[in-house]
């Protein structure tokens, strides 16, 4: 499918899901500022032309370099459509064992990194009167998992931040997609991955079976790359913007898998959250203001024991 061309920013591209969503945009023909924290790395792209290419150096923990660098994107290629928000890697093992150190910066990549890289282009997305921003979460944001618990705290709280962003820039002509995939191979689980410090405490655990596996290569991946960059192309570019989208098998079981369970656990509890809510004299609940949704609409909901309008 040929997309007419606009200009993209893509973060970590100089390996995996990033360098295919590049090497995919230029083989559309479309013009593509791509960042990687080693610009050299990106030296080997072929673009069509020297315009359709721009590249900066860019470590998503550094709040000035993202806006330095959005800044001179947009006045380099004169406008920014899509913000491809990639860069991460996962911090594998329990999360006991996991150091301050570690954990910090897990969540300044995968978390405030993003944050961060959305304030800096949304200035520049308002003034054109729209555009994209496409978040890469992972099906790891949807359900949480032994031995990648830092990792997946890091990829709920873009689903959250994103979700309510995606909310707020609406009225803006701002569309935002969060890309959930699930295991494809790149160096995520090889060269990228940190690993904690094992404790003997853990042996044999789940978190350390998968610390072990994860670092004798033994993870098999389901996803296939160039597909996954495509499909992620190719919603980007459609009218209207998915504010979720699931790529691979696995993704779409372990989500599905997490939704439905949380529903039973919710409905199960359903009496004790009722129970909960302020009770008037004659013991009726108080109505309550309707929550909005992300949508605006009403989230509101019949009670047992409340007084229905007649
Ligand atoms: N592969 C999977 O199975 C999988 C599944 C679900 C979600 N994801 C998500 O997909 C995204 C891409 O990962 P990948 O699979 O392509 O892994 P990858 O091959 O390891 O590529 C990750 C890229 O992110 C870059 N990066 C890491 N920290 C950075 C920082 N502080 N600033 C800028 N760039 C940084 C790396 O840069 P360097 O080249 O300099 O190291 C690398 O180019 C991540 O957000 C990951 O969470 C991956």
């Amino acid at each position: 499918m040929t997309a007419p061309a606009r200009t993209w920013i893509v973060t970590g591209s100089a390996a995996g899901l990033g360098r295919a969503l590049v090497t995919e945009l230029l083989a559309r023909g479309q013009t593509v500022a791509a960042t990687a924290r080693d610009p050299r790395a990106l030296a080997d792209l072929r673009p069509p032309s020297a315009q359709a290419l721009w590249t900066a150096r860019l470590d998503v923990t550094d709040p000035e370099q993202i806006r330095q660098v959005v800044d001179d994107a947009a006045r380099a290629l004169g406008r920014i459509d899509v913000v491809i928000s990639n860069a991460g890697y996962a911090l594998v093992g329990a999360a006991e064992e996991a150091g301050r150190d570690q954990i910090d910066r897990q969540i300044r990549t995968n978390l405030t990194g993003p944050i961060h890289l959305a304030q800096a282009v949304l200035p520049h997305l308002r003034a054109q009167g729209g555009g994209r921003i496409v978040q890469i979460s992972s099906m790891a944001g949807q359900r949480g998992s032994p031995g990648t618990a830092v990792y997946c705290a890091t990829k709920w709280g873009v689903e959250g931040f994103f979700e309510s962003l995606a909310a707020e820039v609406k009225g803006f002509g701002i569309g935002v997609t969060i890309v959930e995939p699930g295991t494809v191979s790149t160096g995520f689980f090889g060269r990228s991955k940190e690993v904690t410090i094992a404790s003997p405490a853990y042996a044999g655990t789940p978190a350390a079976i998968l610390r072990r596996r994860a670092e004798d290569g033994r993870l098999s991946c389901r996803g296939d790359l160039a597909k996954m960059a495509g499909a992620i192309v190719d919603v980007a570019t459609r009218p209207t913007a998915p504010l979720r989208l699931a790529l691979g098998s696995d993704a779409y079981a372990t989500i599905r898998r997490g939704l439905t369970a949380r529903l039973a656990e919710l409905e199960d509890q359903k009496q004790i959250a009722f129970s909960t809510d302020l009770t008037g004299d004659d013991g009726s609940t108080t109505p309550s203001t309707p929550h909005r949704g992300p949508e605006g609409s009403e989230d509101a909901h019949r009670r047992p024991g409340a007084r229905q309008p007649r």
